[in-house]
């Protein structure tokens, strides 16, 4: 199924309530949330508090992305403050089946692993078995509105492949420099849940500009890999 995940990372952060409810209103399947320690990236967003109050504002599920070090440790509160879905990186310091499990514990909707731009595909086999979601990063974590790295295709033909021989009905995500031209490029690869945060938050009529992803998305996703 194609989804679409606004990135809050663009959004006005004093009126983040109403440009999520805008946005979910006006289309979008999920919202995505980007959680920045200034450590596992060199950049700080935004944390528990702010998702907490976010959850009490929206009814929109919360697509958590967190970009920090130590994920076994606060993966869980995430989802005690609200998350729907969370991802952490494979990269991080902590054992991913550890932090699977933890989530696990918790109920979370659903449990994601994410791969930085130098990550080879094959880091992420081993734990397809356990994870509802693959999160390819299309820029290197830390910043929005870079350009998207085209070379990241192939990664996610190769993760979806994998998949589909496993037999695993996998949301294979996509995140950094999507627009309405690459992300044709990420669906036919194999991508089905397309983050993006400057090509949504920054268009005067958010329905058009998720109509228009959505539409372009769903034109490429018929090519895609078996
Ligand atoms: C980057 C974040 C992305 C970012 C995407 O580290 O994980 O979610 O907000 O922004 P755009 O779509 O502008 O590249
Ligand atoms: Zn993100």
């Amino acid at each position: 199924m194609i989804q679409i995940s606004p990135s809050i990372l663009s959004c006005d952060f004093a009126r983040m309530g109403e440009e999520v409810n805008a946005m979910y209103k006006a289309g979008a399947d999920l919202i995505h949330f980007d959680v920045m320690d200034g450590h596992f990236v060199p950049n700080i967003s935004i944390g528990l508090p702010v998702l907490a109050s976010l959850r009490k504002a929206t009814k929109a599920p919360l697509d958590v992305h967190l970009m920090i070090s130590d994920p076994l440790t606060y993966a869980p509160q995430f989802v005690d403050h609200g998350a729907d879905i969370v991802v952490f990186h494979i990269e991080s310091d902590s054992d991913p089946r550890k932090v699977i499990q933890a989530l696990r514990d918790k109920n979370v909707g659903k449990v994601g692993l994410s791969l930085k731009p130098g990550t080879p595909a094959q880091a992420v086999f081993p734990y397809l078995e356990e994870l509802d979601m693959v999160l390819v990063m299309t820029v290197e974590p830390g910043f929005g509105g870079q350009t998207f790295m085209a070379d990241m295709c192939p990664k996610i033909t190769a993760i979806r492949q994998e998949c589909n021989r496993l037999g695993l009905d996998m949301d294979i995500e996509v995140d950094g420099g999507i627009n309405a031209e690459t992300i044709k490029q990420t669906a036919q690869a194999g991508a089905n849940v397309f983050v993006a945060g400057s090509a949504l938050f920054g268009k005067p009529d958010y329905a058009a500009a998720l109509r228009t992803l959505r539409e372009n998305a769903q034109s490429a996703f018929s090519h895609q890999p078996k």
